[in-house]
């Protein structure tokens, strides 16, 4: 007697199949027909491994226009704001704006994340907040979090120590940002030093990396050297990389090797590069988005981030990884029909693997975590982002969705009759 059937889905893979699933495991795929406790008709819906989320800022969340909004929509004035912000925020108000964009995110089918936690206020209310919610959500959404020192490892008197204060406390992952750092001799020096402490620690290790228009932010390099040096391959991401997007060409094939050789993986965060990249230039104007095919036809894993919803420096945001991976198609140009797939699985496996999950998948033995989508396929699910009907975390239905035929009259929202007659 199983738990849950989910009957008649398509599989990512295009495989027809039955999923049955007792406690937090999947058990069994395939055509299916013992009974079970509860049985959802998923004919016709897309079910996939739940989405990920591998670079997003949940002490920052919903909290746009506070204290004011980003005026001029850059970099540098929304971490002017958090730096305001953060000061006055209690975690009591971080830890339920956390606690309303979890239950949203899951909503979206999206059920693990990563989140940089600013650690260069003395305080670490936010690194104290974050922890109460990776505790609270525990039962149905993996957090990871990341120690990142926002204002520069060295920056600040007591930036160094900070981040060794959180990771004593609990914080999971490592993180840096050398481009912020007074001196590139300084930022190449924090990531000898914070590539230290994750392999000391026995840490994954990720750092805001290159988050500028700046060619000659080569931090990159010293990155993926680092990575090498310590066997960190595998648990180590160097987010944003945007700095790839306006190198000298030259440079960059020297580079991409190097970084395929340490086996570290990229997270580029369309969202936020394509608007906040650029903004000091004229025209034509850069759209700062990282190399992605290019760092994929050496085999690096490249995932797509969110990084902000509703905060100082994203007025916008849906917490629906499909939406990133939409952006992210464009922005990289990834039309071509397998380049499209594979933003889905950008926003799924390969997130997965960048955060280290275990259990994630689909396969007997896996996690009993899956969405279920009203669309055919992974292409189609990017280009509608349609509703997710039903939502299961660790064994149990977490959200679900009354199918609304109604939606066949409103131009552009998903619906049975126009996905039968679609092209992919
Ligand atoms: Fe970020």
């Amino acid at each position: 007697m199983f738990d849950l059937l989910v009957k008649g889905g398509t599989l990512p893979d295009g495989r027809s199949a039955d999923i049955a699933i007792k406690g937090d495991r999947i058990i069994a795929v395939g055509s299916l027909d013992a009974p079970a406790t509860r049985v959802i008709d998923a004919t016709g819906d897309l079910v996939s491994p739940p989405f990920v989320d591998p670079h997003f800022h949940m002490d920052a969340v919903l909290s746009y226009g506070l204290p004011r909004v980003n005026a001029s929509g850059t970099l540098l004035e929304g971490i002017g704001l958090w730096g305001e912000l953060r000061e006055i925020a209690t975690a009591e108000e971080m830890v339920d704006r956390a606690i309303r964009y979890c239950d949203w995110a899951v909503s979206m089918g999206l059920l693990a994340i990563r989140t940089h936690v600013d650690t260069t206020p003395d305080h670490l209310s936010g690194v104290e907040a974050m922890l109460e919610v990776k505790r609270r959500v525990a039962p149905y959404l993996d957090l990871q979090i990341v120690a990142f020192p926002q204002d520069g490892l060295y920056r600040t008197a007591t930036g160094r120590h900070n981040v060794i204060r959180a990771l004593d406390m609990g914080v999971d992952v490592v993180g840096g940002i050398p481009h912020f750092e007074r001196t590139m001799e300084e930022g190449a020096e924090s990531l000898r030093d914070l590539a230290r402490m994750a392999a000391e620690r026995g840490l994954m290790w990720d750092v805001h990396c290159d988050e500028t228009d700046d060619p000659l932010s080569r931090h990159v390099e010293t990155m993926a050297r680092e990575v090498t040096r310590h066997g960190l391959g595998g648990r180590a991401a160097g987010s944003h990389l945007t700095s790839m997007h306006s190198m000298d060409n030259y440079y960059v094939s020297k580079l991409l090797p190097l970084i395929a050789e340490s086996g570290m993986t990229a997270i580029p965060n369309p969202l936020i590069n394509i608007t906040l990249q650029g903004r000091h230039d004229t025209y034509p104007k850069r759209r700062g988005l990282t190399r992605v095919k290019e760092m994929q036809a050496l085999g690096i894993t490249v995932g797509w981030g969110q990084d902000c919803v509703l905060d100082p420096w994203y007025s916008l945001g849906t917490a629906d990884m499909l939406d990133v991976a939409f952006m992210g198609l464009h922005v990289a140009q990834m039309t071509h029909p397998a380049e499209m797939a594979r933003c889905f699985t950008m926003v799924t496996d390969c997130n997965a693997e960048i955060m280290g999950l275990k259990g994630y998948g689909l396969k007997p033995g896996d996690q009993a975590s899956l969405v279920i989508l009203d669309a055919g396929t992974p292409t189609e699910a990017v280009r509608l982002r349609p509703d997710r009907m039903c939502v299961i975390s660790k064994g149990k239905v977490v959200s679900e969705k009354v199918r609304n035929d109604s939606s066949l009259s409103l131009p552009g929202r998903p619906a049975h009759v126009r996905r039968r007659h679609a092209v992919n």
